[in-house]
């Protein structure tokens, strides 16, 4: 099948257009260079030429600090980008996958949130992308949405300066001998290259809807660190950070984790554990213990 990536020279980009790739179908790669989601024009123009039968969207603005300054510029790339697309994806008979996020919840549940949980995001990130989930429902009938959290891996993530948490964990430990990391926001660490295979299998179907997709299991960043060093037979002394230590600018949910109810109902769950995620990311890089 012909398939349209973008975001295809991002963190989960990249793999999307591997795994696609992989299965022997023909993926064209569109990086910000190609294509504008945020403008009709552009999405219309590139989609129009192509013509894939299935459209993946990973481009997003996601930094939560550069959406909280510039929120226009936010609803117009997650809001808006997600509406041009899903519009161009119902004209040319295309089913649409679009990825979508943790943050649309508060945190306030204390277990895991199922697809059905009402969402209330803190941030301008959250709810700009929650806006993109609620256009793409009004505007094409064949989409996926899946949702998902605390990403990493080997392609550098653009929006974040490079580094995802895992390698700057380990940048740090070998400039330091000490680090501190928080133990008060629980996440489920996610590879891009499992992320990346259960959207190819999923987009293969026709169980059209929202799913939660994270690896299985929770933990705080202080339990990720220590977990990383675990595996890759780092000595660096952590030690969790007090509350107040590193305040941040926006705020974010203290619990966002997701249940892959959806997933899990239909027999198409292929999510591994986080610390068994991470074991594979970390011997991928030969960076095991
Ligand atoms: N990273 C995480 O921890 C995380 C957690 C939960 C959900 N997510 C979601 O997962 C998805 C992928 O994240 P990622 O880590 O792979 O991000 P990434 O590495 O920053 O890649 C995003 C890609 O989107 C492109 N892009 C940004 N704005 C665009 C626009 N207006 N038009 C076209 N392309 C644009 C970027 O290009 P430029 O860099 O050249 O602008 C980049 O190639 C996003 O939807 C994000 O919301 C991420």
């Amino acid at each position: 099948m012909k398939i349209a990536v973008i975001g295809a020279n991002g963190q989960l980009g990249a793999d999307v257009a591997r795994e696609f790739t992989r299965n022997g179908d023909d993926v064209c790669k569109l990086s910000h260079a190609n294509i504008e989601i945020g403008s009709l024009q552009s999405v219309n123009d590139v989609l129009g030429q192509l013509r894939p039968q299935i459209i993946v969207n990973t481009a997003a603005m996601h930094n939560v600090e550069s959406c909280e300054k510039e929120p226009l510029r936010a609803y117009e790339v997650n809001g808006l980008g997600s509406r041009n697309l899903a519009q161009v994806a119902r004209q040319i008979d295309a089913v649409f996958a679009h990825v979508s996020t943790d943050y649309v919840f508060d945190g306030s549940k204390k277990e895991p949130y199922l697809e059905a949980d009402p969402a209330l995001p803190l941030n301008v990130y959250g709810n700009t992308k929650l806006a993109g989930e609620a256009f793409i429902r009004a505007s094409v009938d064949r989409f996926f949405i899946l949702r998902t959290s605390a990403l990493y891996g080997t392609n550098p993530c653009r929006a974040k300066g490079g580094r995802n948490f895992v390698e700057l964990m380990l940048k740090l430990a070998g400039e330091r001998d000490e680090l501190r990391v928080v133990d008060d926001e629980f996440v489920s660490p996610t590879s891009t290259s499992e992320l990346a295979r259960q959207i190819v299998v999923l987009s293969k179907t026709d169980n059209f809807g929202l799913y939660h997709a994270t690896a299985e299991g929770c933990c705080t960043w202080y339990e990720f660190a220590a977990k990383i060093f675990n595996l890759a037979g780092v000595k660096t002394k952590l030690t969790v950070a007090s509350p107040n230590e590193f305040p941040s600018k926006v705020p974010r949910p203290k619990y966002s984790v997701l249940e892959n109810h959806a997933l899990k109902t239909l027999g198409l769950n292929s999510f591994q554990t986080w610390e068994e995620g991470l074991r594979s990311y970390l011997s991928s890089r030969h960076l095991t213990n």
